[in-house]
């Protein structure tokens, strides 16, 4: 894409070190005289902030293992006092576990960016699933670092996510005994999940390099999906590229500021600041809110289909819900790249989005947790006692619990009044629509959307026309004027 080398080397070490290892020509000529679609929007600049998330979390990172204590007995406090006691301490614990969060926010919205865009149709099919790869790489390395602290969310959110394993048939067991390091959560668990937790940012930045380098092959997309036509629809990488990525980091930094000064512990769980107790299970187990929406998935299913019981069925959706984006860029059938020229796909896209939302809220709810509930609850019943010959009683009310109640009240008081009798009752359940029924439903319309909606719009919807001063190169417009000038 970015065509015969332009660098041309200034000074004599420049040029000795050019001619045994040309390390400067190639970031000259992937970061200088790249050329980037003139018409890139701010979308385009979360690939540089995700490397400074990336940075960020690995330097931190770094100067936290040098204050942590691997041992289920000294993990907890070697967090403490680091946060406590170490200088800067606290602002580097801060940074580390609020940056995790923005890295989230920011994989999705560039992740979001190219699903409306179609970044990952052809030719950048390899580039997508490179980033996918990214994407359960940070999942992976985001669960295993939020054990590290040994609260009680890291404890118990261990306990849940490893137990899953154990719903695959015949090796499950197995498997999960050894990502445990033995048959319950401990110390070779903890030790493990540190030693990959260091390991992993290292595997993503190596990808990270593949991913820029596929990018750097292909060439990158633009918010009309039409690729470039020659030299003049792009413009150099610096200073135009380079100037608005610094803006929108450092943009994004001051909001990144804001949660490490202001709401540090916002986005995390009040309970991981009470140490590990596995003798006491939290009442209510939730990972972070960026995984929330796989959560949600993953509880989802709560029957057996056959043999598949209801764990594993949520263990393959979970899984599913991800292998289907690898898959992505052959299931979507259209041959229009933007949604900005697909008015109906864009449609579907949105709900998409809420949904994907939804999910989320889902997956920080308690499943038993009522959404919908068609009418009331209500006990009809009869009460016969001597001469005093049968009484009605009715009650109704939003939740069972407080049906009881009134309909308790009103047979105390026919008892007291009438004495010993005879008590017949109906109770009137009405339908609940809970958390769990919201899951599937949402989980439903998330696979429709690549397994359905994508491969069939694709090949009914009439496209959007795109206008003629965006289907030319900028060049030819350019000469078509000059000649109509002359
Ligand atoms: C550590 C995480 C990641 C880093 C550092 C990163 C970095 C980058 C950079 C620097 C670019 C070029 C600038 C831009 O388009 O914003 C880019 C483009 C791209 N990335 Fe990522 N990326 C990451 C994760 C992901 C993930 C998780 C996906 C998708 C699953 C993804 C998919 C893409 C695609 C499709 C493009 C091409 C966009 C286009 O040209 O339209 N990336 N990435």
């Amino acid at each position: 894409m970015s065509g015969p080398s332009t660098y041309e080397p200034k000074t004599g070490i420049e040029r000795w070190l050019d001619q045994r290892l040309p390390v400067l020509r190639m970031m000259h000529d992937s970061f200088v005289d790249y050329p980037t679609p003139r018409n890139l929007n701010y979308f385009w600049t979360f690939g540089a902030i995700l490397m400074l998330c990336l940075v960020v979390q690995i330097v931190t990172g770094i100067v936290m293992a040098m204050h942590y204590t691997p041992s289920i007995t000294e993990a907890f406090s070697s967090i403490q006092r680091l946060k406590r006691d170490v200088p800067f301490g606290w602002l580097i614990q801060n940074i580390h576990a609020t940056g995790s969060s923005m890295f989230f926010l920011a994989v999705y919205i560039h992740m979001f960016r190219g699903l409306y865009y179609g970044s990952y149709k052809a030719p950048r099919e390899v580039l997508w699933i490179l980033g996918v790869v990214i994407y359960l790489l940070m999942m992976a390395t985001a669960f295993l670092g939020y054990v590290l602290p040994w609260g009680q969310m890291s404890f118990w959110g261990a306990t849940v996510i490893t137990n899953f394993f154990s719903a695959i048939p015949v090796v499950g067991v197995p498997v999960k005994e050894w990502l445990m390091g033995g048959f319950a959560i401990d110390n070779p668990t903890l030790n493990r999940f540190f030693s990959l937790h260091y390991l992993l940012p290292f595997v993503i930045f190596g990808v990270v390099i593949l991913h820029v380098w596929a990018l750097h092959v292909t060439g990158q997309n633009n918010p009309d999906g039409i690729e470039v036509k020659d030299k003049s629809d792009t413009v150099a990488f610096t200073p135009y590229a380079t100037i608005k990525d610094f803006f929108a980091t450092a943009v994004f930094m001051i909001m990144f500021a804001a949660f490490v000064f202001y709401l540090p512990d916002a986005l995390g769980h009040p309970d991981n600041y009470i140490p590990a107790d596995p003798l006491k299970t939290p009442p209510h187990i939730v990972p972070e809110w960026y995984l929330l929406p796989f959560y949600a998935i993953l509880r989802a299913i709560d029957f057996a289909i056959g043999p598949i019981s209801a764990k594993l069925g949520g263990l393959i959706l979970m899984v599913g819900a991800i292998a289907v984006l690898v898959v992505l860029p052959w299931l979507d059938t259209s041959k229009v790249r933007s949604m900005r020229y697909r008015p109906v796909a864009r449609q579907f896209f949105l709900v998409f989005v809420l949904v994907c939302l939804a999910l989320g809220w889902c997956g920080a709810q308690s499943p038993d947790k009522v959404v919908w509930q068609a009418g009331e609850f209500s006990i009809a019943g009869s009460y016969a006692a001597g001469a005093a010959g049968e009484q009605k009683l009715t009650a109704t009310g939003n939740t069972l619990e407080e049906v009881e109640k009134t309909f308790g009240k009103q047979l105390a008081g026919a008892i007291a009044s009438n004495g010993a009798g005879t008590l017949t009752k109906t109770v009137v359940t009405p339908f609940q629509f809970k958390v769990t029924q919201f899951s599937q439903l949402l989980t439903l319309y998330y696979f429709a959307f690549f397994l359905l909606i994508l491969p069939i719009l694709g090949l009914r919807e009439t496209p959007g026309r795109v206008p003629e001063t965006i289907a030319k190169a900028i060049g030819a417009k350019r000469a078509a004027a000059t000649e109509r000038g002359a």
